[in-house]
């Protein structure tokens, strides 16, 4: 975990200046997943692991950023900014003050120092949380307002144009949104969201496979393509709707015959996400968790079968999760083709989990997950260091 002390101490040491400490979490998501880009509705929070920020302005307009995870320094003038090689971290940074100069804010140029404690490449959005983060960052070391819905689709922006992957608004969202103690749930057209209390009791625990497939972001790419065209097709006999949030299950079955079996599948899987998403809030208000566990139950088998997102790592560590003491519900989360499960767990149940979990997968496949136990957590701020203690 990241020390902002030591952070501090870090970015004197290479910059010869104090600095402002600035954090943005990562996140899981309970339920609702693949249909932010359908402009549905999905239930993420934002979990105790972040990208944190050291910061501050220079005289001219460069931005000199040094990232502690791949002990590399990068560096650039916000007048003209241009993508690294693909796949580089700096990306992410560079992505944010750009989608910001475009936007026609005047941003100052600064020296930060990143040090991120979300595990890279597990599905917990390590990018939002370093998007978010820096953004927030230029923001306030600009002078300028901050409007956290505009961060997160700044944000958003400079991953699908920047970066170039397509993702959604979940994980920016909930990055610059998230609330202690709670999930939110999102109407990802609207961006309308309310806060959906954790019910007591409960642990929220994530097992990630450490495996990440290669397929992940083509294949993403694709699914979305699936239900773009199943809307082009679909509205051909209902001229109505906008995106797949617009169809009910009645509609889709009545039309089936249109769409190739595959693209039927895609659809399939993101109409019933969607009711299963607003069915699980539903159950934490009235506190039948027995009706959670079966949504992200169905859920899990949902995109596995009809969405193909998963992989056999995900499948067994959701079959193992589901047999033990004290789960509630477990499932993938995220993007899929690795990366992470997230389990509801009865807190008296976490440490025989964890044990017991580790052990079967690593017996299972040879592989040994990381476990992390996390409490729902507040979404970007700036970092008061006096309340870490000296
Ligand atoms: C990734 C994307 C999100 C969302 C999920 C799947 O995390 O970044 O926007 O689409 O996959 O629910």
């Amino acid at each position: 975990m990241t020390n902002p002390l030591q952070l501090l101490e870090k970015f004197r040491a290479s910059f010869f200046a104090s600095a402002t400490i600035y954090r943005a979490p990562g996140r899981v998501n309970l339920i609702g997943e693949h249909t932010d880009y359908n402009d549905g509705f999905v239930l993420p929070a934002a979990i105790g692991f972040y990208c944190w920020v050291a910061a501050a302005p220079r005289r001219d307009r460069r931005l000199v950023i040094h990232s502690e995870n791949f002990n590399e320094t990068v560096e650039a003038n916000l007048d003209s900014l241009s993508a690294i090689a693909k796949n580089h971290w700096s990306n992410y940074p560079f992505g944010v003050a750009c989608a910001f100069q475009n936007a026609g804010k005047r941003l100052k140029g600064a020296n930060l120092l990143i040090s991120g404690d979300v595990p890279l490449g597990a599905g917990l959005s390590s990018s939002a949380a370093i998007e978010v983060a820096v953004g927030f960052a230029l923001l306030h070391q600009s002078g300028l307002p901050i409007d956290r819905l505009e961060l997160a689709q700044m944000c958003q922006k400079a991953e699908n144009e920047f970066v170039g992957a397509r993702c959604g608004i979940m994980d920016q969202f909930v990055a610059c949104q998230g609330r202690a103690s709670h999930a939110l749930l999102l109407d990802c057209r609207s961006l309308e969201y309310k806060p959906v209390k954790l019910s007591p009791g409960i642990t929220l625990m994530i097992c990630n496979t450490m495996v990440k497939h290669e397929l992940a972001s083509g294949e993403y790419n694709r699914r979305r393509a699936d239900c773009e065209e199943a809307v082009r097709t679909l509205r051909k006999v209902l001229p109505e709707i906008r995106a797949l949030r617009d169809v009910t299950l009645p509609q889709l079955e009545q039309h089936r015959a249109l769409l190739n079996p595959k693209v039927y599948s895609r659809c399939h899987h993101v109409v019933t996400e969607d009711n299963r998403t607003q069915s699980a809030v539903r159950a934490f208000e009235s506190g039948d968790l027995r009706v959670l566990g079966q949504l992200m139950r169905e859920s899990h088998r949902s995109l596995r079968d009809d969405y193909e997102v998963s992989c056999k790592e995900l499948d067994q560590l959701v079959e193992t999760a589901a047999a033990q003491p004290g789960v509630i519900g477990a499932r993938m989360t995220g993007g899929g083709f690795g990366g992470c499960t997230i389990n509801v767990v009865e807190s008296a149940a976490v440490e025989a989990f964890q044990q017991t979990v580790a052990a079967e997968y690593l017996a299972q496949t040879g592989l040994k997950p990381e476990i992390y136990v996390s409490a729902a957590s507040d979404g970007v701020q700036q970092v008061e260091v006096n309340s870490f203690g000296a």
